[in-house]
């Protein structure tokens, strides 16, 4: 694991914006597989700035989203599917066919999480994971548990992890009670994975994910067995390392 802790949450989005970057020009049909919440936001602004002064092109690029709620439509303004194109892909010259979120809505769950994981496949790999941590130690939607998933599944989402989100909603019983989710062999096989952290609630579950041992308790822990994996946390979110 490579940490890079810099000064703040800017810093920690230009800095990797600038990895993405670095990627897009060497590869310009490369693979992203992409995260939400409040810690990329600052990381999609800047590829869309960097878009628009024609540093960067999405013309080629294909992307997957990690997961999305259960029981919200797309248009909800808390979906996944709707952050996803308000951050970025309304914003950027992505191919609509090259964009691919998880969703619930449709009849057969099951085939479709199949049919997620075999797209991922046939598009060669996901070249460079972005993935945000959640305060329990959650990637994706993958929550602590005895046994963790390797494949796109449905999820129930931990208290915390509900708790958490109801910020976005207006009471805690609007937030979904669960999930669907690439699970941690789809992301374990990202090519390379960039994890980002900002903030002092995140310290606890920074350092466990670095220093702690290899728990499914901890899902972000499993990424010390990645060999090719990025952090970039401020100094907040570094302070118990
Ligand atoms: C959410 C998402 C994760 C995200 C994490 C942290 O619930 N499913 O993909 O990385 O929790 O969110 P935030 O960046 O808002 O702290």
């Amino acid at each position: 694991m490579e940490t890079i802790i810099v000064k703040n949450y800017d810093e920690m989005s230009s800095e990797a914006a600038n990895v993405i970057a670095r990627l897009l020009q060497s590869r310009q049909n490369a693979v992203l597989g992409l995260a939400t919440g409040s810690t990329p936001e600052g990381l999609y602004a800047r590829l869309v700035q960097m878009y628009e002064e024609k540093v960067i092109d999405f013309e080629a690029v294909t992307c997957f989203n990690l997961d999305e709620y259960a029981g919200l439509s797309p248009d909800h303004p808390q979906s996944y599917h709707y952050y996803m194109n308000h951050h970025l892909f309304n914003k950027v010259n992505v191919k609509k066919k090259n964009i691919y979120i998880p969703s619930c809505g449709t009849a057969n769950i099951e085939t479709a999480c199949r049919e997620y994981d075999r797209k991922i496949k046939e598009s060669g790999g996901i070249d460079l994971q972005i993935l945000g941590l959640g305060v329990n130690g959650h990637i994706g939607f993958n929550e602590p548990a005895d046994q963790l998933q390797l494949n796109t599944h449905i999820v129930n989402l931990a208290k915390e992890t509900i708790e958490e989100n109801s910020r976005f909603f207006s009471t805690e019983e609007d937030v979904p009670r669960q999930a669907i989710t690439m699970g941690v062999g789809s992301i374990m096989r990202a090519k390379r994975i960039m994890l980002l952290a900002s903030g002092g609630k995140k310290a606890e579950a920074v350092r466990q994910m670095t220093c702690g041992k290899v728990s499914t308790r901890h899902p972000a822990s499993l990424l010390q067995l990645h060999q090719n994996v990025l952090i970039i946390v401020d100094r907040e979110a570094a302070s118990l390392l």
